[in-house]
């Protein structure tokens, strides 16, 4: 018997996802971003479906480090870099390649008397505003870098983009300007694109590719859904309904009496909340899936429930299923319900949720 609220994901989804950046970038290297538990779909289990990509990249050493006791041999860059010098000593034992983006990062590369080496990428911020060194200081960044002997040569160097999600935004171009600019003549391999820049904009395209987002077949653009650009939704959510009665006219809904009944109407209760991670802020009107077809959100969503009107399922009853999102509710949509990014609510989704993985008949 299925728990009350669990995520179905689809594992061979991942590798056709993976298909697809190698449709896109067929001459780059894959950096598989799984950071924040895989987007939620569960570091080891994607880790795995990835087996064979030429590294993966996370954003902390902890990521890192539950990576490589796992086995996995791969490539690993730890995207934000280690934070003081026991990190480095992690980075070092665990050879786990690091992103360098600050001046206390470079001051304890020269100085530590750690012995190894570790492999690096040196970030540029051209126009992110977050990480990374600013054009004027990058060439004395490097050469720095270049003495450091913990630091194998010749190291990566990057950028991360602000808006390429959007298509009408020239930010990209110059962006992708300002790296050119800034790395010519230096060696060492290239990477900038995320997921919007690999399916939007080839010129960005370099050595190295850095999907997330677009491997667990989620559209990275806010007016597009994955399937559209050819991937497969990874997860699915879903839940059942646990009450189903009549509430009258005049009657409230939920905590604050937000939605008010206008007529007799059929109402359901799926179990799911913002503890499992469905939004809190979904608003009324929310589509869910019950027994496939679509009803509405009524009233908040609380920690473990919400409400659905049930007018149009009037043969719905208690223990019939639920779905959140997936087939025919994509992810994207409820995303905007919920004044959001589908990243959240894939990231969201709570260890109380258990995640099954889909069985494909053979
Ligand atoms: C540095 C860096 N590269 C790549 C990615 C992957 O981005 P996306 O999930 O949009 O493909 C991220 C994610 O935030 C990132 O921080």
């Amino acid at each position: 018997m299925n728990p009350a609220a669990y995520a179905v994901l689809d594992l061979d989804a991942v590798q056709h996802n993976l298909s697809i950046v190698h449709h896109y970038a067929p001459n780059a290297k894959v950096m598989a971003v799984i950071k924040a538990n895989a987007y939620g779909h569960g570091l080891l289990r994607i880790a795995e479906a990835l087996h064979d990509v030429d590294a993966f990249a996370v954003a902390r050493v902890d990521e890192g480090i539950r990576l490589r006791k796992a086995g996995f041999k791969n490539r690993i860059a730890v995207l934000e870099g280690f934070t003081c010098v026991e990190e480095l000593a992690e980075l070092l034992h665990y050879q786990l390649d690091s992103v360098v983006h600050s001046l206390t990062q470079l001051e304890i590369l020269e100085t530590t008397t750690l012995k190894g080496v570790c492999a690096v990428w040196l970030k540029l911020d051209t126009g992110m505003g977050r990480l990374g060194f600013r054009a004027k200081e990058f060439s004395s960044v490097y050469q720095r870098l270049n003495r450091c002997a913990l630091v194998k040569q010749p190291f990566g160097l990057m950028t991360h983009f602000a808006s390429a999600d959007d298509m009408n935004d020239d930010k990209t171009l110059k962006q992708i300007k300002l790296f050119d600019e800034t790395v010519a003549g230096l060696s060492g391999e290239l990477s900038m694109a995320n997921s919007a820049g690999i399916l939007g904009w080839e010129q960005s395209l370099r050595d190295w590719v850095r999907p997330g987002i677009m491997l667990y077949g989620v559209s990275p653009f806010p007016d597009s859904i994955g399937r559209q650009l050819g991937l497969k939704p990874v997860m699915e959510l879903h839940s059942k309904l646990i009450a189903v009665k009549q509430i009258d006219a005049g009657d409230t809904v939920g905590y604050g009496g937000s939605w008010t009944c206008e007529k007799t109407t059929k109402l359901g209760v799926v179990a799911i909340g913002y503890g499992d991670g469905y939004p809190r802020y979904a608003k009324a009107g929310t589509p869910v899936l019950v027994n496939g077809g679509r009803v509405p959100l009524i009233g908040r969503v609380s920690m473990d429930m919400i409400t659905v009107d049930l007018d149009t399922q009037p043969d719905a009853k208690s223990g019939d299923p639920a779905t959140l999102w997936g087939e025919g509710l994509p992810v994207e949509e409820v995303a905007l319900w919920a004044d959001t990014i589908p990243y959240t609510l894939v990231c969201g989704v709570t260890q109380r949720v258990r995640l099954v993985e889909k069985q494909h008949s053979s």
